[in-house]
């Protein structure tokens, strides 16, 4: 896989001190992490979600421990209104939005053949249409004051499809599209598009997703991932050296970034692979709708 980083940026060596950053879905898991590695280096933060309680919590904790100035506006990412508002909220507040980190997002299990298509309708305004709103309105702001960067949080299935999760690796795949085409047409702006592709992180991401599968929706709040994952602190560190280095992609792991090489270089040998997880997974949804008829 190539080395996708430039070699200039604006904010390249630079310290990120006094920068302006919004965080979508910074009341927990990655964007928690995210805003506090920010916090970090100095930004002023905005951060978003739609659980009141949860985002006061970090906040309070952000201010206490690393002193910086921080807002929080509720905000539902899926209306498009409430998702420009943000935008337009925090560049009045502070003046600018150096830094968009658009992480909200929910996953959604089911069969391509099963789901139900408001499910999925609701999973694309989250995790496309909201950040997409966010992007526009942000790169508004950003063209004024010079440039700026957005982070899209995608994931390792925003790169392959994710059997029985094809929904959730719809939405990642438009938002890579769209961040792609945003990259090169936002250059002459001075704004650069990160693209952030996680494999799996230990998160509540499992518990908050979607059932759409026919008889195990009263099963939606439970734990589903395939194992643990990576501490979101090392997603939230590694965002903030991309958004210094101006990277274009950016996995956490090798293990991430083998799997995508795989998937691209060795489709076949891939495809195989991925039919072993269909019956994993289809049996672990099949055993969790027959263990709920029995009680
Ligand atoms: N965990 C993983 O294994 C993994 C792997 C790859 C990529 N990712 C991606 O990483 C991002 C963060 O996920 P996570 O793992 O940290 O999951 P998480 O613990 O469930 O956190 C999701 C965040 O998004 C917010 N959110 C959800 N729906 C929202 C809405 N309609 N409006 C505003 N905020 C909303 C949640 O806040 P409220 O509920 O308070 O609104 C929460 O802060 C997602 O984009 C996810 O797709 C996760």
């Amino acid at each position: 896989m190539t080395d996708n980083r430039r070699p200039a940026h604006r904010l390249e060596g630079s310290s990120l001190k006094g920068k302006v950053a919004v965080v979508t879905g910074a009341s927990r898991g990655i964007g928690a992490a995210i805003a506090e590695a920010l916090a970090e280096e100095g930004c002023r933060l905005v951060l978003a979600a739609r659980s009141v309680d949860r985002l006061e919590e970090v906040a309070a904790y952000l201010t206490r421990r690393h002193g910086n100035a921080v807002l929080t506006i509720p905000t539902d990412i899926g209306d498009e209104s409430q998702a420009r508002n943000l935008i337009e909220r925090a560049a009045d507040q502070f003046g600018a939005v150096d830094i968009l980190v658009n992480n909200a997002g929910v996953g959604i299990y089911g069969a391509v053949d099963e789901l139900r298509l408001d499910d999925l309708r609701h999973v694309f305004e989250v995790n496309f249409f909201g950040p997409m709103a966010a992007m526009q309105e942000a790169v508004r702001v950003m063209r004024q004051n010079g440039g700026g960067t957005i982070v899209n949080v995608s994931s390792i299935v925003g790169k392959f499809p994710q059997p029985l999760g094809g929904g959730y690796t719809a939405t990642k795949f438009a938002l890579q599209g769209a961040s792609g085409a945003a990259r090169a047409e936002l250059k002459r702006d001075n704004i650069d598009v990160v693209l952030i592709c996680p494999g799996l992180t230990d998160t509540e991401f499992s518990e908050h997703s979607r059932i759409s599968v026919p008889g195990a929706e009263h099963r939606q709040g439970e734990r589903h991932s395939l194992g643990q994952g990576i501490e979101p602190e090392r997603v939230g560190r590694r965002t903030v050296t991309a958004i210094k280095r101006g990277e274009r992609e950016v996995y956490i792991t090798l293990f991430d970034r083998a799997l995508v090489w795989t998937a691209v270089h060795l489709p076949a040998l891939f495809h195989w692979a991925l039919i072993y997880v269909t019956r994993y997974r289809r049996r672990l949804f099949e055993a969790e709708a027959e263990d709920s008829s029995s009680q």
